[in-house]
């Protein structure tokens, strides 16, 4: 359980990172620009939460290992934009869903009512910033392209994930 809040604490780091760093590549987009504030300040104050939550408990935060699931992901982003910033948001928007799903799970089945009652409160916010990436996609290309390529990312993602993790993570 250690490992997971900790791998868990650097997930929402992640993430509010990977949403500071589309504003500085999409600026002149004010609706991703304010969509992405908002997703900035919820994620560093999910990260706080998990600050708070390692602290009470006597866990000492570190640095891990990158999970190769992030990486492998971000290797799928084409390089050319606008294909960019459709991948780009739509990876973003996956690995939200797969928080979602993870922190579902966790809910249901994780002992302490402490944690369960953590994620089931987080599980809200990541869905909505699920649906906010991909919304925010189909700014770069046609609906239909953006579904299309929604499905091979998240075919691709699904291979990613079949073939594991070394270390217990979050998106193991
Ligand atoms: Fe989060
Ligand atoms: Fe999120």
């Amino acid at each position: 359980m250690e490992s997971i809040l900790i791998d868990h604490a650097h997930c929402e780091k992640k993430a509010a990172g990977t949403a500071l760093n589309l504003i500085f590549a999409y600026v002149e987009n004010v609706e991703l620009c304010r969509a992405m504030t908002e997703i900035v300040n919820e994620e560093l104050e999910h990260f706080h939460m998990v600050l708070d939550l390692l602290a009470r408990r006597n866990i000492r935060f570190r640095r891990l290992k990158p999970s190769t699931y992030g990486r492998e992901l971000n290797d799928l982003v084409r390089k050319q934009e606008p294909q960019r910033a459709v991948d780009r948001l739509l990876v973003a928007g996956l690995i939200e869903a797969r928080s979602c799903e993870r922190f579902h799970v966790l809910a249901q089945h994780v002992q302490d009512a402490e944690l369960a009652e953590f994620y089931r409160s987080l599980f809200e916010s990541e869905a909505r910033h699920h649906t906010a990436y991909t919304r925010l996609a189909k700014h770069f290309a046609p609906d239909v392209e953006v579904v299309r390529r929604l499905e091979e990312l998240a075919a691709a993602e699904a291979a990613i994930i079949t073939r594991g993790e070394e270390l217990p993570r979050m998106h193991s």
